[in-house]
């Protein structure tokens, strides 16, 4: 493929171009129709180095430093450290996937409120438009950012992002649909954010690989981006179903994410286990999970681990899924 849409047949790589390589933005702006039922102009898509470039774009396109920015507990991790290096104020408001969020009985203005799309990264359960809309509300935050890190075909409802709107901003990654070496990935923007934000990415970050955007574009435009989406995200659901089977019955296990074609899951302990404990324990026999409470706010007691199931499969995610387990009981059985 690179061979197919370098130079000298490819004439667009000879010059700088706003916001990245088009025919890469006419390629997402197709998978999203398809894949998200997003209907937007190719204008709206910007090209990003992957999420965490998309929102550093955001936070310095559209705040202050010392701004506000309103994010879920537990959060992204990674979108939290891009808003504290970006100087803004983050107020973290707990999420339950039955009830909702938190809300604050007073807050200041509110210029960025940062939500996961369909999926809730990390506790790996669908999120609900309503719960969204109801939290804008409360907020009224200038600007909305999504970030639709993972997806199933059939669960843009669960996104409140709108391509008409003029404050609703979603933020795309192509880290999790193929493979985060990639990095590249996409925000759309409101039509009048577009030039400027075009504009903004190429100044600050001139328009990124644009080799490595001809040949993702062409690799979507050939339709294998679409199937390799079908065919991970099937995979993944056995995958998951695997580790959530070993987790499941452990003591002091309060829930598993059910499973589901996203790359991660997240297990619940009773309150008071020490997560942070058990991972540095983990890794210590070489299995690597993510503690929950430090993604949570102050208020919001929640523990756990969250785990990844992209870099194992078959009889390795068996075998060491066992292990995981063997691992665990002992550790939850001491309360750790
Ligand atoms: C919610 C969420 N967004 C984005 C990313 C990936 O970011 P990037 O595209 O910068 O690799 C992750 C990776 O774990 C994530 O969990």
């Amino acid at each position: 493929l690179y061979a197919s849409v370098t130079v000298p047949q490819n004439a667009l790589l000879l010059s700088y171009s706003t916001g990245g390589y088009g025919p890469l933005k006419r390629a997402i702006r197709e998978f999203l129709a398809r894949w998200r039922n997003i209907h937007c102009d190719t204008e709206q898509i910007i090209i990003t180095d992957g999420t965490h470039n998309g929102i550093e774009l955001c936070a310095v396109a559209l705040a202050d430093v010392g701004d506000t920015v309103a994010m879920e507990s537990p959060c992204y991790w990674g979108a939290r450290n891009v808003f504290t290096a970006a100087g803004l104020n983050i107020d973290m408001l707990p999420w339950q996937p039955d009830t909702g969020h938190t809300l604050p009985t007073a807050s200041g203005p509110v210029t960025l409120a940062y939500l996961t799309g369909s999926h809730h990264y990390p506790l790996s359960v669908p999120t609900r438009a309503a719960h969204k809309q109801r939290l804008c509300e409360a907020l009224a935050p200038r600007y909305v950012v999504e970030d639709d890190y993972e997806f199933n075909r059939d669960d843009h409802a669960n996104l409140l992002f709108d391509t008409t709107s003029e404050r609703h901003l979603l933020v795309g990654s192509f880290s999790k649909m193929m493979f985060p070496g990639l990095r590249l990935g996409y925000l759309v923007v409101p039509r009048h954010l577009a030039g400027p934000m075009n504009r903004l990415r190429s100044e600050l970050f001139r328009e990124g690989r644009m080799l490595d955007q001809a040949v993702l574009a062409q690799f979507i435009f050939d339709g294998d981006l679409d199937a390799w989406c079908r065919r991970i995200q099937r995979d993944y659901l056995g995958r998951q179903q695997v580790l959530h089977d070993q987790l499941c019955s452990l003591p002091q296990v309060r829930s598993v994410s059910p499973p589901s074609s996203a790359i991660s899951l997240c297990v619940e302990f009773a309150p008071g286990v020490n997560d942070v404990a058990i991972a540095q324990a983990l890794l210590k026999e070489h299995l690597i999970v993510r503690p929950l409470s430090p993604v949570c706010a102050a208020s919001d007691p929640r523990v756990g681990l969250v785990m990844g199931v992209g870099m194992l499969s078959g009889e390795t995610l068996a075998r060491e899924a066992q292990r995981l387990r063997r691992r665990l009981e002992p550790l939850l059985r001491q309360g750790h």
